[in-house]
């Protein structure tokens, strides 16, 4: 698949309510490496395995949940077209200039009806630690935590659903890779990709706007899922399930939550996308085999613990 346009989650913005246990999860236990501390306070982190300089930035703040989520475009020619693209389709676009976060170029930026900002930008630094290229091995530094590779992707809470699905279709250039359909034709749930993974994005039906589910970090396989676990258990880290699998996406994982009550997975595998992909459906009598495949239900706080 030639890749235009947007090219994939890049970083995500997260509240923390304590900013020291904060770090012991998502940089001693997660694993990610902590790039830099700024003096608005945001602390910027990132993936052994990703180039650009930061992927997860944490700031303090009164209430958890998430600011935004950036995602990446291919050149600045794309942001250029995707603003115009977004304003021809009767969307606000704000402007955010170059620098608002260490190492970033000109972003723009819009709320989704769902509630939720997302940014789109061109320019990223390469990160002095990103994956070697010449004659590489599999890391550099010997990976720690739960060894994530990247930050993967975000589920996000909202109403206006539909709404925000057809500004990710018909402006972003998003495909849906899975639906789940409730009472009759009514979607509740949109598996999104920009890539060939089977979803960069996830938006589910929600009564209140601009809620956070979770946000992923990739690990290497069932071992490493494996070990994750082992981590939660040994440090008493909130679970939410895991290890399982879903049946959307095909993805092993396991929800857990950070000091602050925001959830985190870690997953891997899923099967590739492509563009002549059919698109896969789920009724809601299967709801709980496409969430959670092993358990095949649903359980209370998949469908109400957000912040
Ligand atoms: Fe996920």
């Amino acid at each position: 698949m030639a890749m235009t346009g947007v090219l994939r989650p890049g970083f995500c913005q997260l509240r923390v309510l304590d900013m020291e246990k904060s770090m012991v999860h998502y940089r001693d236990r997660i694993g990610l490496d902590e790039v830099s501390q700024e003096k608005d306070g945001r602390v910027y982190l990132k993936a052994r395995d990703e180039f650009d300089r930061h992927s997860i930035i944490l700031r303090s703040a009164d209430e958890p949940g998430m600011d935004c989520m950036g995602f990446k475009v291919l050149d600045d020619e794309s942001l250029t077209q995707l603003e115009k693209d977004l304003t021809a389709f009767g969307v606000d676009v704000e402007h955010i200039e170059a620098g608002e976060q260490p190492g970033i170029g000109r972003r723009i930026r819009f709320q989704a009806p769902m509630g939720h900002i997302f940014d789109f930008y061109a320019e990223m630094e390469k990160s002095d630690k990103g994956p070697m290229v010449q004659d590489p091995h599999v890391w550099d530094e010997q990976p720690r935590g739960m060894r994530p590779i990247r930050f993967d992707h975000c589920l996000l809470y909202g109403d206006e659903l539909d709404e925000t699905a057809e500004i990710f279709q018909k402006v972003l250039g998003f495909q849906v890779s899975e639906v789940i359909r409730v009472e009759g034709d009514v979607i509740n749930a949109y598996f999104l990709t920009c890539s060939t993974k089977a979803h960069d994005i996830a938006l589910i039906r929600f009564p209140e706007k601009g809620k956070f589910h979770h946000c992923s970090f990739l690990l290497e396989d069932w071992n490493a899922i494996g070990n994750a676990a082992d981590i939660m258990t040994r440090y008493d880290i909130s679970v939410d399930i895991g290890p399982t699998r879903h049946g959307i996406t095909r993805g092993k994982t396991i929800y857990f939550f950070d000091p602050s009550g925001n959830r985190n997975e870690v997953f891997s595998g899923g099967y590739n996308f492509y563009p002549d992909n059919p698109r896969r459906e789920w009724c809601e009598e299967e709801v709980g085999r496409a969430i959670f495949y092993y358990e095949k239900q649903l359980n209370d706080r998949f469908m109400g613990v957000v912040t």
